[in-house]
């Protein structure tokens, strides 16, 4: 495989100035609820999107994407959405949306490469967003030559700040690529720390970086199936949502998302609710809770607790959400048939990607063995299962990951 200092040349002609990353995530638990104005506890994972570089003296923007064998370009002076390459459009809307706001920042040639897989679930958008805005803030400014300190992320003066910086991504996601998502994705592919997952209060935006044991693994199980429904069940989900807290609004104070509702309260108005969007409401309601338990069973150092409740969390949104699918639930069975688990969910939108595990050291091995056999005997599909390790947010790559090209090449 040849490394991205040779990739560079071989489609620019020259040497990259500066290589960005940022990674991709998995959600522990707290799922739909970002949208709901609550909990999450993802963590960001050692799959990412990289960029390797070099400012041009013009105002184009010169992209070359590894992973689709493809090149295109725009200018900074006049910036559309590309149907045809629907890929281009993360830097398109991140480079209109960051001058929207005022950054100036000369043009570029970059290169792009991941080895996040597509539509799985690990947020390979939001990684893409991130980094994008890294590659134009920090490689793309005037003259290019910006003082940066090589040993990990900073922040050079006249970036904006994190919150600013995840906004304007999901800002992207939602208006120029089109996908109604929460800010899960976008903030902790920018905030996510190595050996700790990140606590998100989704209406305060406040966060805490909570450590994580070393005695398990994260494993994450690909089905192998994409995650076709994803985008118009998605909406639909938020649709119901909001039908749940329309319900509420009329019956108890200050309700404004899903959030301020509480179980006693679901309880309470039960049986005046239609059924369908009360089981949408219970599932929100117990995920909010089960958020708050996990992070105090953590802190505690509670793991068998933490996995009870991560399995929880499948079967509310498997009978309750009803956004799993058959492959995602023999996922999680066969898991949870496995010595050393102690917890398995389907992560992410649902309807395909990824299922994520909590596996003790010493059984992991075994673990991807035996739930690869008996997934392809099961389902006849060769799953992709990652032994995971966190990782940093996004900002300039330190120089080992620099030095290799992630990417399909
Ligand atoms: C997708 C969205 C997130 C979040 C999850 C579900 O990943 O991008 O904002 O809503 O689904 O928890």
């Amino acid at each position: 495989m040849k490394s991205l200092n040779e990739l560079f040349q071989k489609h620019f002609g020259r040497e990259p100035l500066y290589v960005v990353q940022a990674p991709g995530r998995v959600n522990l638990i707290g799922e739909h609820t970002d949208y709901n104005e609550g909990f999450v506890l993802p963590i960001a994972i050692d799959k990412r999107v990289v960029i390797a570089v070099a400012p041009r003296r013009d105002c184009k923007v010169v992209l070359y994407s590894c992973n689709y064998d493809s090149r295109n370009e725009f200018s900074l002076e006049s910036i559309a959405k590309d149907d045809l390459r629907p890929w281009s459009n993360y830097p398109r809307g991140v480079a209109y949306l960051l001058q929207k706001l005022g950054h100036r920042f000369s043009g570029l040639d970059a290169l792009i490469t991941s080895d996040l897989p597509m539509g799985a679930g690990l947020s390979s958008s939001a990684a893409f967003e991130l980094a994008s805005a890294w590659a134009l803030l920090v490689a793309g400014r005037k003259g290019g030559g910006v003082e940066v300190n090589q040993s990990g992320p900073v922040s050079p003066p006249e970036m904006p700040g994190p919150i600013d910086l995840i906004r304007l991504c999901r800002e992207v996601e939602n208006d120029f690529v089109g996908v109604n998502c929460g800010i899960m994705d976008q903030f902790i592919s920018a905030l996510g720390r190595r050996q700790h997952a990140l606590f998100l209060d989704c209406r305060t935006l406040t966060y805490e970086q909570v450590p994580l044991p070393d005695s398990v693994k994260i494993v994450v199980c690909n089905t192998g199936v994409k995650r076709e429904l994803a985008s118009s069940e998605y909406n639909k989900r938020r649709y119901e949502c909001d039908q749940g807290v329309h319900f509420f609004k009329g019956r108890i104070e200050n309700v404004s998302a899903l959030r301020d509702v509480h179980s006693s309260d679901l309880e309470r108005f039960s049986a005046q609710m239609d059924p369908l969007i009360r089981k949408r409401c219970r599932h929100v309601v117990s995920e909010n809770e089960r958020v708050l338990e996990s992070v105090g069973a953590l802190r505690a150092r509670d793991l068998e607790r933490f996995g009870q409740l991560m399995t929880t969390s499948h079967e509310s949104l498997k009978r309750d959400y009803e956004v799993s699918s058959k492959e995602l639930n023999v996922m999680v069975e066969i898991a949870l048939q496995q010595a050393g688990v102690l917890g398995s969910r389907m992560t992410g939108a649902g309807f395909g990607g990824c299922t994520v595990n909590l596996v003790r050291n010493d059984s992991v091995n075994l673990f991807v063995k035996q739930v690869q056999e008996r997934y392809q005997l099961e389902i006849g599909i060769a799953a992709e299962i990652y032994v995971c390790n966190t990782s940093d947010g996004a900002g300039i790559a330190p120089q080992e990951s620099s030095d290799n090209c992630c990417g399909a090449v």
